[in-house]
């Protein structure tokens, strides 16, 4: 059983690619890592560290990652955890709050409000009617930012190591 769990939420699939660069920094590090989505994972008991991702829709996290926060509350008060959202379309990407429920579930389990980073909405990924009109559009593009995402990724794998 892998020691790290990157679970992931997503509907067009950007948040799992960050997910996945995650998992290989962390991987990098010596780390064995799974990476699934959130819907997916029955349970956190096994693993000694949490990543959990979600795409920002309407300014809401995707329900499934919610879900997993509630859940597993309990279980993920005992390990650190590191949460992220990813969103923003365009150049500059502003920190986003997340949504009251999240917040509370973070502080709850004694992890760190989400980090954010820039999402993607391309005519080849757009999923729905408002997706395939904004790849259309001036925010249209993939605007996550690796070189941020691995440096992230970077500091949790320095943080297990230190933790061994
Ligand atoms: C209908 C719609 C609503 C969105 N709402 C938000 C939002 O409220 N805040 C935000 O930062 N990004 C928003 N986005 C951008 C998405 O979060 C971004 O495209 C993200 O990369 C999608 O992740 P996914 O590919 O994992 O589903 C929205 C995108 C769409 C299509």
């Amino acid at each position: 059983m892998s020691e790290v769990l990157v679970a992931y939420a997503t509907k067009m699939g950007g948040t799992k690619g960050i997910a996945e660069a995650i998992a290989a920094r962390i991987r990098a590090a010596s780390h064995e890592v799974t990476v699934m989505d959130a819907a997916d994972v029955k349970s956190v008991e096994p693993y000694k560290a949490v990543v959990l991702g979600s795409a920002l829709y309407a300014a809401r996290w995707r329900p499934e990652a919610v879900k997993f926060l509630k859940r597993n509350a309990p279980a993920l008060a005992r390990k650190p955890v590191w949460l992220f959202h990813s969103g923003p379309l365009g150049a500059e990407v502003e920190p986003q709050k997340a949504p009251r429920k999240v917040r509370e579930l973070a502080a709850r389990i004694g992890a760190e409000q989400p980090t954010t980073f820039g999402g993607r909405v391309t005519p080849e990924n757009a999923v729905g009617f408002l997706a395939r009109k904004m790849a259309q559009g001036p925010m249209a593009g993939d605007h996550r930012d690796w070189d941020a995402i691995d440096l992230w990724a970077y500091k949790i794998a320095e943080h297990l190591v230190s933790a061994r």
